[in-house]
């Protein structure tokens, strides 16, 4: 037989199949009965609403939990039997989409996490070592494998999550949410890989919010919605437009004005400018998840100011500085006229900051409380303790409207926040920044994880908060389409400022060549102060 032939008669059998899955977490089916074929040598983009199911049907495919109904086969055999977590790592790997990197061991521990290298019985720590800076290389990416994993950026610990399923060798790969914290190079390496994988006859199963990002490297696609599997076919016989559809469904009204362009506003007669809620003056820190070097910006009441670049650019570090999450060496940073003490956000809450971290998972919420009492958390007020604000139910009325505004689907307020999906776990922090009426919100890619009809209403959830009550936002986000709702938009590159945009709407090319360090092609002339002059 040829290799064609070879190939093609392997593919008749599927490398993994999940057939009449059903799963119920309490109240919440969250599969009612998925049939999903994964075939040799293919890519099937899986994509859906927050709550639609992905993530668990990567769990139960991966042998995390088993299905109430249902069988999974590999190769047309039966899955190992749950708990034999070796075998079922000899079938597939998987990238999950919360954080699986164990902070206190290595890098290269992590990436040969469950099957270092041995030697003569003994794990073989050069070989491990070797190994892993070699992937690393591969990559592009000057990350230190004796690095504890508890020192690496959200998107460093994402490619070792991404270098660990890849090194595995499997025949079947799950990514969920892979390029969630991935800057454009790292996603053009993983597309290449993926490519090369599929042409090897690996099959993959991928899910992104990004639907450009199925169309560009899966053959086929699915949409799941409410836990049922609603449109499978060709990726080249569907259009985006198809795609949300099926993902939204027939509750077409509530949706369609979701989905409608929002938050940019038209520009107003100039009125005189009220004192600055954000002065940023010449700050420099050293961080080791993106420098800042000398940066000075403000933000004034009701102003919405975009800063992005690359993810090394510093663009996390200057907002953390700004939240009291990260410390700096030089400068200074005053919010509403004073200035909370470096590194603390308990000072920085009081002064009025509402915070939405880039890491959810450690710093967003806390996973064993409730929704209601994580979007409510930052209410501190003394009144409000004394008024019984504490009390469950006060909590809940008061972090109602904030959940159905940013459509947080859960089985209730009360749920507890550490069961519900990726996404919508995103929303409830987003929640908790805003509950307090923030006189500056600080947002750190806001949307990451939210699906494409969530992100819309999530960003006009920010424009309006900013409109009605002239809280200042400090939008930091690699993700072009959240700028939309920024009044101007500035671009660090290699952590100091190269240039800003001052003319919504922003040209998407020249943010890109800016961010890359290309073109100036912005106003004013780049070293212009023209905010603080204003
Ligand atoms: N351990 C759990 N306990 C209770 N409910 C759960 C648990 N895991 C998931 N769920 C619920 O099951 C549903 C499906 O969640 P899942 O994580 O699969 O969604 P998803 O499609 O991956 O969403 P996202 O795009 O936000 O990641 C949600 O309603 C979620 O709250
Ligand atoms: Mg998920």
């Amino acid at each position: 037989m040829t290799e064609d032939q070879v190939r093609a008669a392997s593919a008749a059998v599927p490398a993994a199949e999940a057939a009449g899955i059903h799963k119920q977490f309490g109240s919440t089916q969250a599969l009612r009965g998925v049939d999903l074929t994964l075939w040799p040598g293919r890519c099937l983009g899986l994509v859906g609403r927050n709550g639609a199911g992905k993530s668990t049907l990567v769990s139960i495919l991966s042998g995390i939990y088993p299905a109430d109904r249902g069988a999974v086969r590999f190769d047309g055999a039966p899955a190992p039997a749950l708990g034999a977590a070796g075998a079922w790592r000899r079938q597939i790997a998987t990238v999950f989409q919360h954080s699986m990197v164990v902070p206190s061991l290595t890098v290269a521990e992590n990436v040969f996490l469950g099957r270092q290298p041995q030697r003569a019985g003994l794990v073989d720590w050069r070989q491990m070592r070797d190994q892993a800076a070699q992937i690393m290389a591969e990559w592009g990416f000057s990350i230190d494998v004796n690095l504890a994993c508890a020192d690496l950026t959200v998107e460093q610990r994402q490619i070792v999550e991404i270098a660990r399923a890849l090194a595995a060798g499997t025949r079947c790969l799950l990514l969920d949410e892979p390029t969630a914290a991935l800057e454009r190079a790292g996603i053009e390496r993983l597309f290449a890989r993926v490519r090369q994988l599929t042409a090897n006859g690996v099959a993959i199963l991928y899910i992104s919010h990004h639907l450009e990002e199925v169309f560009e490297i899966c053959q086929d696609v699915a949409v799941i919605r409410d836990g049922e599997l609603v449109l499978t076919g060709a990726a080249t016989g569907l259009s985006k437009d198809e795609l949300v559809s099926a993902m939204v469904g027939p509750n077409v009204a509530a949706t369609r004005a979701d989905l409608a362009p929002g938050g940019a506003r038209p520009r107003g007669p100039a009125t005189p400018a009220p004192e600055p809620c954000l002065v940023v003056d010449h700050v420099s820190s050293d961080s080791p998840g993106g420098r800042v070097t000398d940066v000075s910006l403000e933000v004034r009441p009701g102003e919405r100011v975009g800063v992005t670049g690359l993810l090394s650019a510093g663009v996390a570090t200057l907002a953390r500085i700004v939240a009291g999450a990260a410390p700096y060496e030089t400068g200074r940073v005053l919010v509403g006229g004073t200035g909370p003490a470096p590194g603390r956000r308990d000072l920085n809450l009081k002064a009025g900051v509402g915070y939405i971290p880039e890491d959810r998972q450690a710093e967003g919420f806390v996973a064993a409380l409730s929704v209601a009492e994580n979007a409510t958390m930052t209410i501190t007020d003394w009144l409000a303790r004394v008024a019984g604000f504490l009390r469950p139910s006060t909590r809940a009325a008061a972090a109602a409207p904030l959940a159905r505004r940013l459509s947080i689907v859960s089985a209730g307020l009360s749920q507890t926040t550490g069961e519900l999906s990726g996404g919508n776990q995103q929303k409830v922090t987003v929640a908790r920044a805003l509950a307090r009426q923030p006189r500056l919100i600080v947002a750190i890619t806001p949307t990451r994880g939210v699906d494409v009809a969530s992100k819309s209403l999530l960003l006009a959830e920010l424009a309006r908060v900013s409109d009605e009550t002239g809280a200042g936002l400090l939008l930091a986000s690699d993700e072009l389409d959240d700028l939309v709702i920024c009044d101007r938009v500035i671009v660090l590159v290699r952590g100091e400022r190269f240039t800003e945009f001052t003319e919504p709407p922003f040209d998407r090319e020249a943010l890109i060549a800016a961010s890359e360090g290309m073109a100036r092609d912005a106003d004013p002339p780049p070293d212009s102060d023209s905010e603080e002059s204003r």
